[in-house]
C-alpha cells in the first residue's frame, strides 16, 4: 500500500479552505468527474494580491490534500508569484506524495493556471477547456499533448510509467502509451539526450546498424561480423570472413564497429571480439 507523509495525512484529514467564495475574482477547474478526479478553485484578490483561496475537490485523499496545501500556499501571494508555483512545489510542501498519485499535484497546478491565465488574458487549457491548438493524446482521461509535455518538463519524467503517475494518461486502455512514448523522445532529444533503450531494444538497434552500415563496409574486402550477444553495455561479436584471421582484427573491432555502434547507438557500448 502506499505511504502517506504527516503533512498528506493531516491535510486529508483536516482539509483547509474547503468551499466556494462567493464573488470569486478568479476560478480555476481542472480535472473531469468523467475521469475520476476534479477540482475548481476560487480566488478572491486585492489588486493583483490572493486574499482568499478555497476550493472543491472531488477525488482521492491525495487529491483533497493537494488542493488543501495549494490554497495555503497561495493566500497571501500576488498573482505572478502564484504563477510560478509547480506541480512539484505542491508535492515538495507535503513532503511528497506517492509516485501514483503525483497526478492530484498536477490537477492543483492546472487548476491554479487555468484561473490565472484566464487573468492574464491567455485563455484556458485546462482538460476542461481544452485549446483548438492543442490535442488530446489520451481520451480515456482527457490529457493533452500540452499537459503531458509540460509534466515531463517540470518533473523531468522519463518512462510512460511516470507520466501515467503524473497525468494519468495511459492508465485505463492503454491505447495512447506509445503516443506517450513518441512525446517522451520527442522532448528528450529537443534537449540533447538521447532516450533510454531497454536491452531488447538496445539488441535490435545493433543488429540493425551492423545490417545496414558495418557488414556492407566489411563485405566489400570479403569479411563480415557476426552479433553474438548484449552483457549490459558490453557487445559480443564474432568477425567472420577475411575479418576472422586478420592480424587488424583489434583495430577493426575498436576503431571501425565498436566508434559507429557507440555513435548510432548507444556512447556507452563497448565491443569485444568472442
Ligand atoms: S487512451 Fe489513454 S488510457 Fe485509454
Amino acid at each position: 500500500m502506499w505511504e502517506y507523509s504527516e503533512k498528506v495525512l493531516d491535510h486529508y484529514r483536516n482539509p483547509r479552505n474547503v468551499g466556494k467564495i462567493d464573488n470569486a475574482d478568479l476560478i480555476g477547474e481542472a480535472g473531469s468527474l468523467a475521469c475520476g478526479d476534479s477540482l475548481k478553485l476560487y480566488l478572491k484578490l486585492d489588486g493583483n494580491k490572493i486574499i482568499d483561496a478555497k476550493f472543491q475537490t472531488f477525488g482521492c485523499g491525495s487529491a483533497v490534500a493537494s488542493s488543501s496545501m495549494l490554497t495555503e500556499m497561495i493566500i497571501g501571494k500576488t498573482l505572478d508569484e502564484a504563477k510560478k508555483i509547480t506541480n512539484k512545489d505542491i508535492a515538495d510542501e507535503l513532503d511528497g506524495l506517492p509516485q501514483e498519485k503525483m497526478h492530484c499535484s498536477v490537477m492543483g497546478q492546472e487548476a491554479l493556471e487555468d484561473a490565472l491565465k484566464k487573468y492574464y488574458g491567455e485563455g484556458s487549457y485546462s482538460s476542461n477547456s481544452i485549446k483548438t491548438e492543442d490535442k488530446i493524446v489520451c481520451t480515456c482521461f482527457n490529457v493533452t499533448e500540452n499537459q503531458i509535455w509540460e509534466a515531463i518538463k517540470i518533473n523531468n519524467l522519463k518512462t510512460v510509467e511516470e507520466v501515467t503517475n503524473y497525468t494519468k494518461a495511459g492508465g485505463a486502455c492503454g491505447r495512447c502509451k506509445g503516443t506517450i512514448k513518441d512525446i517522451l523522445e520527442t522532448y528528450w532529444r529537443k534537449q540533447g539526450v538521447q532516450p533510454e533503450l531497454t536491452p531488447t531494444q538496445k539488441i535490435l538497434k545493433i543488429n540493425k546498424v551492423i545490417e545496414q552500415q558495418i557488414s556492407p563496409e566489411l563485405q566489400k574486402d570479403g569479411g563480415d561480423v557476426e552479433f553474438i550477444d548484449l552483457e549490459g553495455n558490453k557487445v559480443k561479436v564474432k568477425l567472420t570472413g577475411m575479418c576472422s584471421g586478420c592480424k587488424n582484427a583489434t583495430m577493426t573491432i575498436k576503431s571501425f564497429v565498436e566508434s559507429i555502434l557507440k555513435d548510432k547507438v548507444d556512447s556507452n557500448l563497448e565491443v569485444e571480439q568472442v
